[in-house]
């Protein structure tokens, strides 16, 4: 034990090979299978990359038709899912009932379970949950409101189908906008992967035991929850409606996170990893003027925003330690705009990362990865003898 490395936080240490994700965090570089993410942001599509993080590739015309037909082919859900939705209260938060729904696919697919597992049979989950995910997710938001789940529209793409049902009621008439549609596509398509993140290495680590892959990843949803990972995009957005409530003052705010002595920090700023820019997050800062402007909406939280990274990326203490605005610092502002509800905006960062789960589990199992157990430095007490409760 006297040759243990302690790493807490696992902030030096490589925990796999992957040949999935490049990070430059010192130069701001983020590639998808050597695809630099802003051509990808520009150029392909969410379902394209799903493909590519997933097998390596993009595929062929004919590949991609296979894999988005198979996709839209499972979007329903079995009915008795309804009845497991149906036992969560109102006030639950999305994020655990989605978690919960998707590790209910254990029971309904119970081959899943089998260490033994065929390729044909992951093949299959892997389309079962790029497709079902996005019911669940809508479905997850129609309990919270007291409406009506809708089924999926086997007519539409993935996103403009999710955003229908999300958001059609049976009294009205919807459109999806194609607008909103193409934004979403492109936050999801920011956020399909990131090697080896709190909740990658969660998936990684439960899909080591030969856990099924639905219990891999409803792991990985939860790990995402967190305020200081996917959770943080919901923050963000609380956070500045605080600071606009209290009179827009940024300068008070950035005052309290850089007090040691109060626990609150800038959410939506810092990486463990990026430490000059955040790639995805530049795209997104444009990405959010765009839509805002497209769609007419006016939101004045995106100006406190702008102030507020403004400040901080003059200011001394986030210069010396290189904290700058994340991924999740002005996705909210699109989610706002696309008529998202905060409390949902983690639950769109785990539709955005899926297929990046998948492809890390599926690499972990094709690699042989042994099971994850990181090792420890006791610190406890030495030898006792046991005292009788009568004598303590
Ligand atoms: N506000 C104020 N101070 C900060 C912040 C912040 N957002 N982030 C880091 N610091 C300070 C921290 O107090 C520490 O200062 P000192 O050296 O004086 O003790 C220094 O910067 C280094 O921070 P750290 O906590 O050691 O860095 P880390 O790599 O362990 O944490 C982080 C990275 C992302 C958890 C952290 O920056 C943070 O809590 N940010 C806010 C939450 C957030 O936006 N999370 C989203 C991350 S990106 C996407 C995702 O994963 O979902």
């Amino acid at each position: 034990s006297g040759l243990i490395t302690l790493d807490p936080g696992f902030k030096n240490t490589g925990s796999t090979k992957s040949a999935i994700t490049f990070l430059d965090g010192e130069k701001g570089i983020l590639r998808y299978r050597g695809y630099n993410i802003e051509d990808l942001a520009e150029k392909s599509n969410f379902l394209e990359v799903s493909y590519l993080l997933i097998y390596g590739e993009l595929p062929t015309q004919e590949q991609y038709d296979q894999f988005a037909n198979e996709i839209t082919y499972h979007t329903l859900v079995h009915e008795d899912i309804k009845k497991i939705l149906d036992g969560f209260p109102s006030v639950a938060h999305p994020m655990g009932v989605l978690s919960s729904l998707i590790c209910s696919l254990t029971a309904f697919y119970p081959t899943s379970l089998d260490p033994n597992r065929t390729d044909e049979e992951i093949k299959l989950s892997i389309v079962r949950l790029m497709a079902k995910l996005p019911t669940f997710a809508a479905w997850a938001y129609k309990n919270k409101m007291g409406h009506p789940a809708n089924y999926p529209d086997n007519s539409l793409d993935y996103c403009s189908n999710f955003m229908k049902m999300m958001f059609a009621l049976p009294a009205e008439k919807y459109e999806v906008d194609p607008i909103i549609a193409k934004a979403l596509d492109k936050l999801l398509i920011l956020h399909a992967d990131h090697e080896q993140n709190c909740s990658t290495s969660t998936v990684r680590i439960v899909g080591s035991s030969q856990a099924s892959i639905y219990a891999s990843i409803s792991a990985g949803i939860n790990a995402l929850w967190g305020p200081l990972h996917g959770g943080a995009n919901q923050s963000v957005i609380e956070m500045l409606e605080a600071i606009k409530e209290d009179g827009g003052d940024t300068k008070k705010y950035l005052d309290k996170a850089k007090d040691k002595n109060d626990p609150f920090r800038l959410m939506g700023f810092g990486h463990r990893v990026y430490k000059n820019f955040d790639p995805r997050a530049k795209i997104i800062k444009k990405a959010a003027d765009d839509v805002l402007g497209k769609l007419g909406v006016n939101d004045p939280v995106l100006e406190i925003a702008k102030e507020l990274e403004e400040a901080a990326l003059n200011d001394q203490y986030f210069v010396d330690r290189k904290l700058y605005p994340n991924v999740d610092f002005y996705s909210g502002i699109i989610y706002r705009a696309l008529g998202i509800p905060t409390d949902m905006f983690t639950v769109m960062f785990a539709l955005g990362r899926l297929p990046g789960w998948i492809a890390q589990w599926k690499e972990m199992r094709e690699n042989n990865e042994p099971i994850g157990r990181p090792r420890q430095v006791y610190t406890g007490p030495n030898e006792r003898s046991y005292v009788s409760m009568g004598d303590r």
